[in-house]
């Protein structure tokens, strides 16, 4: 039996990877498959909490009781999850969001022409919604949790990470070989900006989300 200790809360979960178009046929991308994001709404809608999963690129099936937006782009992205996030109680940032997106679009589809250098790829900055979240709470005691992927110094970059994001917890993967991206299961440790950390074995990602909300859950008040 699942305990509701998530009833009467609203919590927004992003999910996927965003897509950065360079013409109308061309984006950048990444390799989240939106898994972990649907696991961690699947989940906090059995615990009875009022979901908002803002899906980018992911082509899974909707979860059963959470409410779906979709977004494309990082700044689409942001704007879904600033928007959901005025009334939320938690925002989990489960979304591979792109840090770079090209300077220009090209309306036409860029061609290669014979004899020319390929053409140089200029891009900018994205907004960091988590950091932005984090410094901006919608409300008071509103809880905020990242996501880190890394692949090496897996605990002192995630702790630095913790610190410069400004979340409350700082889910951290090591990524390599049959981990994390696109896979059922999932290993972690959780790092709290109270100086917490809480290995989860490598697992189903259902089992890696019921985690995080059991360490949201304790730090609601
Ligand atoms: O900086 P890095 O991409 O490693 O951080 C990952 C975490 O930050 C994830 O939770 C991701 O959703 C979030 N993020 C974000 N906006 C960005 C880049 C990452 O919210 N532009």
């Amino acid at each position: 039996t699942t305990v509701a200790d998530l009833a009467g809360r609203h919590v927004v979960v992003s999910a996927g990877g965003t897509r950065e178009p360079l013409d109308p046929v061309r984006f950048l991308g990444n390799r989240s498959s939106g898994k972990q994001g649907y696991a961690l709404a699947r989940t906090a809608v059995a615990r009875g909490a009022r979901v908002t999963l803002v899906a980018a690129n992911t082509g899974l099936p909707d979860p059963a009781g959470a409410d779906v937006v979709t977004a494309g782009t990082a700044e689409q992205l942001r704007e879904q999850v600033v928007k959901a996030a005025a009334d939320a109680d938690v925002v989990v940032m489960a979304a591979a969001v792109a840090d770079f997106r090209p300077a220009a679009y090209a309306a036409g589809k860029i061609k290669k022409k014979d004899g020319e250098e390929p053409p140089p790829l200029a891009l900018v900055r994205n907004p960091d919604i988590l950091a932005e979240i984090s410094a901006h709470r919608a409300r008071p005691g509103q809880l905020v949790v990242g996501f880190a992927a890394e692949t090496d110094d897996v605990l002192a970059n995630g702790r630095a990470k913790l610190a410069r994001k400004g979340c409350d917890l700082l889910v951290v993967n090591e990524v390599g070989e049959r981990k994390a991206f696109g896979t059922e299961e999932n290993e972690a440790v959780v790092l709290g900006a109270d100086g917490s950390e809480t290995p989860v074995p490598y697992g189903p990602k259902e089992a890696l989300a019921d985690r995080i909300w059991d360490l949201v859950a304790a730090r609601l008040v």
